[in-house]
């Protein structure tokens, strides 16, 4: 018979193997790794979320022979926090983890509704479906965390609703990508990667900086290419939400 003693000292050495007997896991922001990086997040602060997001930039051309400009973005942001490579039961692999972005790109459709008559466009009165979380195939579900859009002003603003969390922001810098990044659905090459910092007006929740890192498309199209108008391109990436 096992005496009450000998389980009891059983249960224990389990807690203790359950506890965190390491560090806690260091979340390291990417480096693009080709000269120019993003400056490090402040001290002070630390990560609240890494989201992966999926959706469409947007610019405009106002003739062919122009310049774009860019007008804006939609985007479906998922938590992507628990894979992170290391997390207990739930990490993933590092090279699963980077190309995570371009996993989404190429493999889910477009989270966005349609806008009739276009390839990649989203119906501006209700760009957004119902909330879903999402299924990559051979990897844990991430969870629906909350949306990416530009305000009214066509300031940039993240909803984490999920997580009550909320970034209105400003952009304080960006870099090129790094030139292996994935050129996207288009081939029109990967978007920058940005440091976005809250705007001050007060109606940020939790977040103080925002990096958009390893990302993959929604650069934009010649305007000699794209025509006249407004262009949608699909992209993905991660966000990483310090407060
Ligand atoms: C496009 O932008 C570049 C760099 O700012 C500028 O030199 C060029 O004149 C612009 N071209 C047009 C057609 O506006
Ligand atoms: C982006 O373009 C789509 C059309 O593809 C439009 O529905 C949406 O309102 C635009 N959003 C922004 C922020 O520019
Ligand atoms: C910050 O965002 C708010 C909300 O759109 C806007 O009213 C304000 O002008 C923005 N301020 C800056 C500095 O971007």
């Amino acid at each position: 018979m096992v005496s009450v003693t000998t389980v009891v000292l059983a249960a224990l050495a389990v807690v203790a193997s359950a506890a965190p007997a390491c560090k806690p896991l260091a979340y390291t922001l990417p480096q693009a790794g080709e000269g120019d990086e993003l400056a490090a997040p402040a001290a002070n602060l630390v990560l609240k979320k890494i989201a992966i997001g999926h959706g469409i930039q947007n610019y405009s051309c106002e003739t062919t022979a122009s310049n774009f400009s860019a007008t804006g973005a939609l985007a479906v942001l998922y938590d992507a926090t628990p894979l992170y490579p290391k997390t207990k039961k739930t990490g993933i692999n590092q090279r699963e983890w980077d190309s995570l972005p371009t996993n989404l790109l190429r493999n889910q459709p477009l989270p966005l509704n349609k806008l009739a008559g276009s390839t990649y466009g989203a119906d501006p009165t209700k760009p957004f479906p119902d909330p879903a979380d999402l299924d990559l195939q051979g990897l844990p579900r991430s969870k629906f965390l909350g949306h990416h859009f530009f305000d009214n002003k066509g300031v940039p603003v993240f909803d984490l609703g999920t997580a009550g969390l909320k970034a209105v922001v400003k952009k304080v810098d960006g870099i090129a990508a790094p030139r292996s990044a994935d050129a996207g659905i288009t081939g029109s090459g990967a978007v920058q990667w940005l440091q976005l910092d809250d705007n001050l007006s007060g109606q940020s929740r939790g977040i103080k900086m925002v990096y958009r890192v390893i990302t993959a498309g929604g650069a934009a199209q010649a305007c000699s290419v794209a025509g006249v108008g407004v262009q949608s391109v699909p992209y993905a990436t991660f966000y990483w939400f310090y407060g």
